[in-house]
Parts: C-alpha cells; sequence; structure tokens
C-alpha cells in the first residue's frame, strides 16, 4: 500500500511544547469575546522590559553600518573574544575558538544533542524542567530520562537519584540553573554533586544558565567554574532573558575542556556550518553587552523582586495552594492540592481557570511533573496590579473548583 500523501513525519506526533500549544486554548476563548490575561510564556518585552538602551543603539548602529549579510558559521570573532573573556572572568575555562553563536539558546540546545544522540540514546533532564531539550531528544529519537527536584527541598536534584537513572545509553546531564520552572538556583555544593555523577559516567554536561544575571538571593556559580580539567561542559547562554532581548534571536554556546570531545566540538561545528549563521546585527552588541555595569538590571530586578515577593505571598495564602519562594528567572512553581488527583489534573484546573477566569497559566505536566500532583507555572513579568487582579481570581477560582468536584463525587 502506498502512503497517505501529506502525511507530517513520524517523529513529529509526540512533539510537544505545552509553553505554546495552550495558547491555542486561550484563543478559543478570546473568540468567544472573554478577555484573556497571558502568564504562560517567558516573553520580558510583552509585560514592559525593554533591552538596555546602549544595546539597542549598538544593534541598530550595526544595521546602519552595514552588517547586514552572513558572519561565519561560529559568528563573528570580535564577539567571541568577548563571550570568552567574559567566561574566564567568571571562572569558566574556555577560548574564542569554543564560543559558537546561535539563534538562541534553543538552536545551540538543538545543535548538540543532534550532534550528540543517536536514536535510542539518553539525555538527562530534569522534572519539572523547560520542555525543549525533552522536544529536542524527541525530535531525534532519543529518550528523555527526568530525574527530580524536590519541591520539599527548594526544588534541589539529588545527585544519588541521578545516579541510579543512568544506563549505559546515557549521554549527557542538562542542568538549568536558575531553573525554570522552579525559579531555583542550585547551591555549589548541589552542582558538585552532580558533576561528580556526570564524570565519573563520562557524560557530556549540558549547562543552561540563560537566567544567570536575574537572581533575587544567593549567588550563582556557573557550571563551567567547575569542571576542573577533564570534565566536558557547554554553557548556553543568550540575550533573550539576561539582556530581555528575546526577539533578536541570539544565543551562544562555550564549550569547556573541549580538548576532550574534540569530534563532538567538530560535529556540531558541521552541523552549524550547514544553517549558515546566527542573526548578525546582535553579534555586534555583545560586546558592548558583556561590558556594561550591572546597574542595568537594577530598576528591572528592583520589579521583578515585588512581582516575586507578590506571587509567593499572594499564592501561600489562598487555600489548598502553596509555592516556594523563586531566588532567580521569573517564574515560580505553584502547587494546588488535587486530593492526589481525586479532584482532576492539572492540566484540568488550569483550562478550568483559563475558561472561567480568562487566566492563562501552563500545567507542570507541560514540564515533566505527574498531572495527579497539580503542579503549575506562573510567569510573573506581568505588573504588580495586574498580578495582584490575577492571584484574586485565581483565589476565587479554587475554591470554586474545590466545591464544584468534591460535590460532583458525593453525587
Ligand atoms: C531554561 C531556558 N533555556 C532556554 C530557553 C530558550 O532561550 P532562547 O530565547 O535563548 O532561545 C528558555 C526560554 O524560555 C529557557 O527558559
Amino acid at each position: 500500500m502506498s502512503k497517505p500523501f501529506y502525511e507530517p513525519a513520524a517523529r513529529t506526533k509526540n512533539y510537544k511544547y505545552a509553553i505554546r500549544n495552550i495558547v491555542v486554548e486561550a484563543q478559543k476563548i478570546e473568540a468567544q469575546g472573554k478577555k484573556v490575561t497571558y502568564l504562560n510564556i517567558g516573553d520580558p518585552s510583552l509585560y514592559g522590559f525593554q533591552p538596555p538602551e546602549e544595546l539597542i543603539e549598538a544593534n541598530i548602529k550595526a544595521i546602519r553600518d552595514g552588517y547586514c549579510g552572513y558572519s561565519p558559521s561560529a559568528g563573528i570573532l570580535e564577539a567571541r573574544i568577548a563571550v570568552a573573556d567574559d567566561a574566564n572572568r567568571r571562572g569558566i575555562q574556555t577560548t574564542p575558538d569554543d564560543v559558537l553563536f546561535t539563534y538562541g539558546a534553543s538552536e545551540a540546545a538543538d545543535l548538540v544533542l543532534t550532534a550528540l544522540l543517536d536514536a535510542g540514546d539518553e539525555v538527562l533532564v530534569p522534572a519539572p524542567g523547560y520542555p525543549l531539550y525533552t522536544a529536542i531528544a524527541t525530535k531525534l529519537g532519543a529518550v528523555e530520562i527526568k530525574y527530580s527536584q524536590n519541591a520539599d527541598n527548594n526544588w534541589q536534584p539529588d545527585a544519588d537519584e541521578l545516579r541510579s537513572k543512568i544506563s549505559p545509553r546515557t549521554k549527557a546531564l542538562v542542568i538549568i540553573n536558575p531553573n525554570n520552572p522552579t525559579g531555583a538556583v542550585y547551591s555549589k555544593e548541589t552542582l558538585e554533586a552532580m558533576l561528580n555523577v556526570a564524570r565519573e559516567y563520562k557524560l557530556v554536561v549540558i549547562a543552561d544558565e540563560v537566567y544567570h544575571k536575574l537572581l533575587f538571593d544567593g549567588k550563582h556559580v556557573p557550571m563551567g567554574s567547575l569542571a576542573g580539567t577533564d570534565l566536558p561542559v557547554i554553557t548556553m547562554e543568550s540575550l533573550s532573558k539576561n539582556y530581555l532581548a528575546p526577539g533578536w534571536r541570539l544565543g551562544w554556546m562555550t564549550m569547556t575542556n573541549s580538548a576532550v570531545m574534540p569530534d563532538l566540538k567538530a560535529a556540531i561545528r558541521k552541523l552549524a556550518d550547514a544553517r549558515l549563521c546566527a542573526p548578525m546585527s546582535p553579534q555586534h552588541v555583545i560586546k558592548t553587552a558583556i561590558s556594561l555595569p550591572t546597574s542595568y538590571l537594577d530598576a528591572p530586578m528592583k520589579r521583578l523582586r515585588e512581582q516575586r515577593d507578590i506571587t509567593f505571598e499572594s499564592i501561600n495564602k489562598i487555600k489548598g495552594m502553596r509555592c516556594n519562594k523563586p531566588e532567580g528567572a521569573f517564574y515560580a512553581m505553584a502547587q494546588v492540592d488535587l486530593e492526589n488527583g481525586d479532584l482532576g489534573t492539572d492540566e484540568e484546573f488550569v483550562l478550568g481557570l483559563l475558561r472561567e477566569k480568562g487566566v492563562l497559566f501552563v500545567h507542570g505536566s507541560g514540564f515533566g511533573t505527574a498531572p495527579k500532583d497539580g503542579f503549575f507555572r506562573i510567569v510573573f513579568l506581568p505588573n504588580a496590579e495586574t498580578l495582584r487582579d490575577v492571584y484574586t481570581r485565581l483565589a476565587e477560582f479554587a475554591a470554586e473548583f474545590r466545591e464544584v468536584k468534591s460535590t460532583a463525587e458525593v453525587k
């Protein structure tokens, strides 16, 4: 029998990205004339945050100066030198030759996993965790193995559990720090314990640090700074969050100890050649970005801190709800008590909230938690007034949901 016409490839069947997929539901509600408040996507520009003026000027200047062509596949040398210098200052050993610019950190992840994983190979990803890595692994026919982060231990992962998940097919360990969706920042001890597991089993460490400048409390320890001279670490960064410019789509990877993975480095470069290059004009922003005084983040972080505090306090005041205090990024992972699933799933809760109150969050199972556990991710980028209003509507809905579900049960 011949294949049906226009059929998509089987690999797209299980390809999911809840953060955007759920928007379809919100659009249906809007089509009925209802207003929706979107708290599903981590795009600061939607909520009045803008990149620093110096970077906007540098980007415009680059275009006016004629930098509108292709760059070398790895990126322009001046920007690679700036990134390597910055990494070295933060204790990450690397060279300009180990830096490669990409179409956001998203493409960096895609290049590394595509270069590393054959079908059936395994990659360790955090649960809950940003779903990009799961999506790429699915596309490659590779297998994601989830390791947990414990809400009762401030979302820290456990190295022993990590070790217990490893098989001969495990090739990489993804660590997202600061974490999306939990807002957790890992301690040096946690990181060292995880890196020791990677060392023991010869895993490539993929260090997603796209939020490392957005910290409320504590200190960020770059994974690359703990790599010694033997552990291969590939760090992902971008202009998207740390510099508030996600639409410029510029990210980069920085390899530490590339000498122990020369073939992988060559494979990544080969893949990068075929997609030509990352966006050109934002590469001309990098030198300025790296040398900006940290004060460019004072105002955004002041606003984010207030919004974080409102979120933490409001959620913990709602009956049957809790959340840990985020230490970085702009996400909080809240939990509603669904009585072990008797009251429904996290997705049912989130969709009910959307339909009844016009508020859009993303259910925790979109990030790898169990549906019955009742987690959902809040993006606390909207201003204080919007957030207060959202949490009032959330509290009303939580009470109604419990009432309706419990009554249905009794009947
Ligand atoms: C943890 C994490 N990594 C990577 C990305 C993708 O970032 P970029 O815009 O640089 O592709 C995101 C975006 O939300 C993220 O949260």
